[in-house]
């Protein structure tokens, strides 16, 4: 695979003397998505921004499509466009000037039919003569990826691009992302939603207090994490798992008004169906089915919790599952 952004040894010591970033080595490879996945305060913003030269670096360097960000800065920008995590924008300027605008802050010529197609594809054509300030904060976002894309980028990071956007807008951007790697845009995310890494990204790189702690295809990390959940709500509550179940996966919920049974997602067989044919015998009803695949979310919350849990708390907390 072919790298397209290279960070080595990458640290970052605000003025306040807060250190964000200790030391981050990454490889980016050409056309992947790539999510950045953290909690608040990790460094994710901060990463993002010292690579499209917002943020200066305290030391380490970045190569990004060939250029080194800080002693090649402008070639290196140009391949990058980034959609910011707040919402700023030239309110009283129409959609098509700023998209138009932002094509031409980056010198590149101008390309109606490309930002055309832009504007289409984010469902902003009907709006482009509209004024900024009066979109719905869900269109305002979708200004600015299109101002992100104006300059036909190589790289695009998408800093929280879902963090409080409606469920349609969600989807739209899963798509649009998608599409543009099938265009051979590399692109980078930033979220603290683990099912947001889970639907986009083809590899995931877990950062907390300024430290990335995991880089993993996603692939790889649900197999090695696959297991499911299946919760059945009982119609009548149970004190005990009957004994003629016992030779399953089978657990109690704390108020006994629901089973939970884990299976892994790998195997060929779930052995639901015969699950569920024992239930019958035993004469256990139940009331309603779901499942859950917690793994990620599971790792993710160790990786990220487990130092500070370690100091503070000395009983583990109950899996949520258990309390359902
Ligand atoms: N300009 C700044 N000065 C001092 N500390 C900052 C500054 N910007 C961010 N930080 C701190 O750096 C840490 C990482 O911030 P940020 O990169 O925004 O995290 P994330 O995007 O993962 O939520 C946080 O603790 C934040 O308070
Ligand atoms: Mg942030």
């Amino acid at each position: 695979m072919q790298p397209i952004i290279t960070i080595e040894g990458l640290t970052k010591t605000y003025a306040s003397g807060f250190q964000a970033l200790k030391g981050i080595d990454l490889t980016v490879n050409r056309g992947e998505i790539f999510a950045l996945l953290g909690p608040n305060g990790a460094g994710k913003t901060t990463l993002i921004s010292i690579i499209c030269g917002i943020v200066n670096a305290s030391s380490g360097t970045v190569v990004a499509d060939g250029h080194d960000i800080v002693r090649d800065y402008r070639a290196a920008r140009g391949k990058i466009g980034l959609v910011p995590q707040e919402l700023s924008t030239d309110a009283f300027e129409s959609v098509w000037d700023t998209v138009r605008f932002s094509r031409g802050l980056f010198g590149k010529a101008p390309d109606p039919a490309y930002l055309e197609k832009v504007l289409r594809d984010l469902s902003l054509w009907d709006k482009k003569d509209s004024k900024i300030m009066a979109l719905s904060g869900g269109m305002k976002r979708r200004v600015l990826i299109a101002k992100a894309l104006s300059h036909e980028p190589k790289i695009l990071f998408l800093d929280e691009p879902t963090a409080g956007v409606d469920v349609e807008l969600r989807h739209d951007m899963w798509q649009m992302v998608h599409g543009l790697r099938e265009d051979g845009v590399t692109i980078l995310l930033t979220t603290h939603y683990i099912e947001e890494a889970e639907q986009m990204a083809d590899r995931i790189g877990v950062i907390n207090k300024g430290e990335l702690v995991l880089v993993e295809e996603k692939a790889t990390l649900m197999r090695k994490l696959g297991k499911k959940q299946l919760t059945i709500s009982l119609q009548e509550p149970l004190e005990v798992v009957p004994a003629g179940l016992a030779d399953l996966p089978l657990e109690l919920s704390g108020d006994g008004a629901s089973l939970v049974y884990t299976f892994d997602v790998q195997s060929e067989e779930t052995g639901i169906a015969g699950l569920l044919r024992r239930l019958g015998e035993q004469g256990v009803d139940f009331k309603d089915l779901h499942t859950s695949e917690s793994s990620l979310e599971e790792i993710f919350v160790s990786l990220v919790r487990a130092p500070s849990a370690q100091d503070t708390a000395p009983t583990p907390a109950p899996k949520p599952e258990a309390t359902a």
